[in-house]
């Protein structure tokens, strides 16, 4: 790539987990590491980019030259990159957001009554922070997605990229150990309306470099 081929360019990336409140000590989460999100923000910042990484809690240092900006719930990351759209070139979301959310956080820690008797939580949906930036009227000019699937990444990804309105998804096969959640590779497929190109498997810095060579492909 160009040394400074992104300059001019404010990418905006999210990345990482949700945590989503139960109590003042409890929450909902899930395994991701933000490793992704991170090498993207990286690369990005590599090649003379203007980087903001919403980032939830993960144990990752900030890249540098990168802005970065901690959230924790599905509803701080939202605001946050409602915050930074409008003067975004570039949205990409590597975020692993929760589906669900508790209805209400308990303002006190919940106790357990020792009757055995079973506790129910209830749950309700979290905004899709991607299709919102994706349909927002200040839509930045390229909106990136991310698939993870189990089984037909590709068939997947092309759905979502209609349904969120979105440039390219990202699919990768979270059912295998080696790739994927948490990994230091990944092997991707790029998808765009266009078509679709297979990449990997390669260190996540090298896939990173790939989807922002097409990312630059993709606006010029
Ligand atoms: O629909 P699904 O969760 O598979 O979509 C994944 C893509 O959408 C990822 O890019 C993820 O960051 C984004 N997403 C989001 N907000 C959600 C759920 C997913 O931004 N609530």
């Amino acid at each position: 790539f160009k040394q400074a081929d992104l300059a001019n360019k404010h990418i905006v990336i999210t990345a990482g987990p949700t945590q989503e409140a139960i109590d003042p000590v409890r929450y909902l989460s899930n395994h991701s590491s933000g490793k992704m999100g991170f090498s993207l923000a990286a690369a990005a910042a590599e090649r003379g980019a203007q980087v903001t990484l919403i980032a939830g809690p993960v144990n990752l240092p900030t890249p540098a030259g990168v802005q970065r900006l901690d959230i924790r719930s599905a509803e701080q990351l939202l605001k946050t990159s409602l915050d930074c759209i409008s003067s975004c070139d570039i949205f990409i979301a590597t975020a692993a957001v929760a589906d669900y959310r508790p209805a209400e956080a308990a303002e006190q820690k919940i106790k357990k009554d020792g009757s055995g008797s079973e506790l129910s939580l209830t749950l309700i949906e979290n905004p899709d922070i991607l299709a919102t930036v994706a349909k927002h009227s200040d839509r930045p000019k390229t909106v990136i997605g991310f698939a993870a699937e189990t089984q037909q990444a590709e068939q997947y990804a092309q759905q979502k990229l209609k349904r969120k309105n979105l440039d390219a998804v990202v699919a990768n096969d979270v059912s295998r150990q080696d790739i994927g959640f948490g990994a230091d590779n990944n092997e991707i497929i790029w998808v765009t309306q266009s078509g679709s190109e297979p990449f990997g498997p390669a260190t996540k810095h090298d896939v990173s470099h790939f989807i922002l060579d097409h990312i630059n492909t993709l606006i010029h």
